[in-house]
C-alpha cells in the first residue's frame, strides 16, 4: 500500500476491521515488521490526537518516528511553483519534500484545506506533491478533503458499538465560531457507506457535501426528522463546500447543538465527535459527559485505526 486517503486503498473494510481487532487484543506482535523503519510525521496544522496516537502506533510496531512541525522551527515552505521568494518563505516545498524523503520509510501529512481555492484543495494539491516527490508511501492524518484514520477509528468505535448489524448513523452539522474544512465529514460518510450503514446526514441548505462522499446516503434538512430512530449521531460543524460560498459561513444557528433534547429523539443514541469539540456550541455538557458519549473510545481507538493502516504500508515495502 503506498498510499492511504480513504478505505479504497484498504484490502477491504471488513479485512480493515478484523486487522483492527486482532491488532486491538495484541499491540505488539507486529514489532519485527517495523525494526529499523522509520515513520515521519509532517503537520503543518495543530494536532493532539492525531500526533499522539500515530506515534503510539508506530511505536507499537517496532518503528523509530520523527515528527516535524512546519510552522515551528523549520524553514517556512513555499507550496507554489513560478513564484518569486523574496518575501518570508525560505524554501520551497519541491526541495523539502525529497529530502525529507531520505530520511525515512513512511511519511504521514496533515495539511489542512485552506478553504481559499476549492479545486486547489479538492486535487489534495499537497499531499499529492508528497506523495510524487518523496519516494515514500503517504498517509493522510487530515490532509484538505479526508481525514480517513478518524474515519476508520469512528467505524471501530461503532462496531464495538452497535446493537443491531445496520444501524442508523446520524451525521449532523452542528454551530462553530470559526471556517472549518470538510475533511471530516466527507471521510465520515464515505466510511459509514463503505461499511453499508444506514447513513442519514442532516445540515441547513446550503452546506451540502460533495456527492462522491455522501453517496446514497439520505441527506434531510430537518434536524428533528434525521435524528428520530437514529442509534449512533455523529456532530461535526464544516464549512460551506459548495461554490460560490466554497469556505464560507453560512450558519451559526445555535437551535442545531446537540443537546439532551435533541438526543431525547433518537433510539438512546450514542454521541459521537471526533474531537477537540467547543462545547456549548456543537454539543451541551450533559451529552458529552453522558455515558453514551463515545467521545474518548473514539480518541482511543486513533491507535488502532493508525496501526492497521501502518501495518498495511510496512507489509508492502
Ligand atoms: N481528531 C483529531 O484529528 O484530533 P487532532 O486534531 O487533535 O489530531
Amino acid at each position: 500500500m503506498r498510499q492511504f486517503l480513504g478505505p479504497q486503498d484498504l484490502p477491504g473494510i471488513d479485512y480493515a476491521l478484523e486487522q483492527a481487532r486482532y491488532i486491538k487484543q495484541n499491540r505488539f506482535a507486529d514489532q519485527a515488521l517495523g525494526k529499523n523503519k522509520t515513520m515521519l510525521l509532517v503537520f503543518f496544522n495543530s494536532s493532539l490526537r492525531t500526533r499522539l496516537s500515530t506515534q503510539k502506533a508506530a511505536m507499537n510496531l517496532g518503528m523509530n518516528t520523527i515528527v516535524l512541525d512546519i510552522n515551528q522551527g523549520a524553514w517556512k515552505l513555499e507550496t507554489e511553483r513560478g513564484v518569486i521568494m523574496d518575501g518570508d518563505k525560505s524554501e520551497h516545498i519541491l526541495e523539502a519534500i525529497p529530502v525529507m524523503g531520505n530520511y525515512c520509510d513512511i511519511i504521514g501529512v496533515r495539511s489542512f484545506a485552506g478553504l481559499n481555492d476549492k479545486a486547489y484543495d479538492y486535487s489534495e494539491t499537497i499531499l499529492r506533491q508528497f506523495m510524487d516527490y518523496s519516494g515514500k508511501p503517504v498517509i493522510s492524518m487530515e490532509s484538505a478533503t479526508v481525514h480517513p484514520m478518524q474515519a476508520f477509528a469512528d467505524l471501530i468505535t461503532i462496531e464495538e458499538h452497535k446493537k443491531k448489524a445496520r444501524p442508523k448513523v446520524v451525521l449532523t452539522w452542528a454551530p462553530h465560531p470559526r471556517a472549518l474544512p470538510q475533511a471530516v465529514p466527507n471521510s465520515f460518510a464515505q466510511w459509514m457507506n463503505a461499511a453499508g450503514y444506514e447513513l442519514v446526514v442532516t445540515h441547513p441548505k446550503g452546506y451540502e457535501l460533495e456527492p462522491e462522499f455522501v453517496g446514497d446516503a439520505v441527506v434531510e434538512y430537518d434536524q428533528d426528522k434525521a435524528l428520530k430512530g437514529a442509534d449512533f449521531v455523529y456532530a461535526k460543524n464544516w464549512s460551506a463546500c459548495m461554490e460560490p460560498h466554497y469556505g464560507e459561513i453560512l450558519s451559526t444557528d445555535r437551535s442545531w447543538t446537540v443537546t439532551t433534547e435533541k438526543m431525547a429523539l433518537t433510539d438512546n443514541a450514542f454521541f459521537m465527535h471526533c474531537l477537540p469539540v467547543r462545547r456549548g456550541m456543537i454539543v451541551s455538557d450533559d451529552v458529552i459527559e453522558s455515558p453514551q458519549s463515545l467521545v474518548i473510545p473514539e480518541a482511543a481507538n486513533r491507535e488502532i485505526s493508525a496501526q492497521t493502516v501502518i501495518k498495511e504500508v510496512l507489509k508492502s515495502l
